[in-house]
């Protein structure tokens, strides 16, 4: 039976949620604090007044951006696969309550927010995953205010050198351990062939700009093995 992509992705962090956090530390080194922490120091240097933050999966972002901001600013995080919400409820309950940050159901294929609502929109490790890539950028271009940006934290091609290490690291060694901790190799398999396929930093930047955005910046971390791109609406 056809199912389309969002459905199958939907299921597969389902499969995961549970061990998701625990294996994103183990996985990356423990970098993947560094790298959101790199995001959310961008964000504060606009000074939203109000911050989206999509595909938020367990809610990492959104709990580094609440720490960061002022405690007037409200944030949303919205993702479409409950189960990564509710571990992201859970972590909240024993969060400090710094200010409103509010998790709920939301597609980014098909977001249900008003036009020009946010002035920062933040996505980590999400677009890799999208059904349809530049439709969930137009999406994001229409809720963003007029003088808001986008900010997208993802893997990308590493540098030329780094790459036989980094691709055996993915091919081999990421899903035997993965698989051996949450008894699905093929989620990771799966998720490690997004990561070896994933554009460019230039491409991604062009799919940006098909989709309206303008005034596109990108800053490498970890060997290029991850990018932060900041884009504008104008
Ligand atoms: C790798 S996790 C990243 C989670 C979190 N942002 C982080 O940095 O740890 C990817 C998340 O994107 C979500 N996702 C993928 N496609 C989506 C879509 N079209 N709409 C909403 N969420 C989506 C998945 O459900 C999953 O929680």
């Amino acid at each position: 039976m056809y199912q389309p992509i969002g459905h199958k992705v939907e299921k597969m962090f389902s499969g995961i949620a549970l061990k998701y956090d625990f294996l994103n530390h183990l996985l990356s080194f423990g970098l993947d604090f560094l790298w959101r922490k790199a995001l959310v120091n961008k964000v504060k240097k606009i000074k939203p007044r109000t911050v989206l933050d999509l595909a938020t999966g367990s809610g990492d972002v959104a709990f580094s951006l609440r720490k960061s901001l002022d405690s007037s600013i409200p944030i949303l995080a919205q993702d479409f696969c409950e189960p990564m919400l509710e571990q992201a409820r859970i972590k909240q309950r024993s969060f400090p309550q710094q200010g409103p940050l509010k998790f709920e159901f939301g597609d980014c294929m098909d977001l249900t927010l008003e036009d020009t609502s946010f002035d920062a929109i933040t996505i980590s490790f999400g677009v890799r995953n999208f059904e349809n890539r530049v439709q969930g950028f137009r999406e994001m271009h229409r809720v963003l205010d007029n003088d808001g940006s986008l900010f997208i934290l993802e893997f990308s091609q590493p540098y030329q050198w780094f790459k036989p290490i980094y691709f055996i690291y993915l091919k081999y060694i990421l899903p035997t351990i993965a698989g051996l901790i949450t008894k699905d190799k093929e989620a990771y398999k799966y998720l490690a062939g997004t990561i070896e396929s994933f554009p460019t930093k230039e491409s991604l930047s062009e799919q940006l700009r098909e989709a309206g955005f303008q005034k596109i910046s990108t800053k490498s971390l970890t060997f290029s093995t991850v990018v932060i791109h900041q884009a504008s609406k104008h």
